[in-house]
């Protein structure tokens, strides 16, 4: 059956301590805060005709269960999964089980930092990968995977 664009849902989600945007590292990650950013990208949905909930959990099995619970009500997914990003093979596997677009997103780049952070385990999966652009990265995931959607 035919969809119009505005029934396109987007799940972005969030990973540990970026609840603590705005406060953490500053000069790390910049000083918006998650609710700006998440206010940031609803405005951004509305322009282009999205619909958009966001998650934030400190918890990888949050992660996993959000993730599974998006498999029929949504269309696509932007996520950070921040420290997980470089541990979490449950997360990895939970992305796997889906077949919508994904697109991973990181404020820093995580390919010019600490060498532990330079792997993800979710890089091969998803559908593309946003870094470095800070908190502008968020509203060009969402238009790049309005592209795809
Ligand atoms: C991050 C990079 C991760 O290494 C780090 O653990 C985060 C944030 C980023 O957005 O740059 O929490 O994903």
């Amino acid at each position: 059956m035919e969809e119009n664009t505005s029934s396109r849902k987007v799940l972005l989600i969030h990973g540990p301590n970026l609840n603590m945007l705005g406060t953490r590292e500053p000069d790390i990650y910049g000083h918006q805060t998650l609710e700006e950013i998440n206010a940031a990208l609803k405005a951004q949905a509305d322009r282009l005709g999205l619909q958009i909930e966001t998650f934030q959990s400190n918890d990888e099995g949050g992660i996993v269960d959000k993730i599974q619970q998006a498999h029929d009500s949504f269309h696509g997914i932007i996520i950070n999964p921040a420290a997980y990003t470089h541990t979490s093979i449950a997360i990895r596997d939970a992305l796997s089980l889906l077949n919508i677009p994904v697109v991973e997103i990181h404020l820093t780049n995580i390919y010019k930092r600490e060498s532990f952070r330079r792997t993800s385990l979710i890089s091969d999966i998803v559908t593309a990968q946003i870094s470095g652009f800070g908190s502008h990265g968020y509203l060009l995931a969402l238009d790049g995977l309005a592209q795809v959607l």
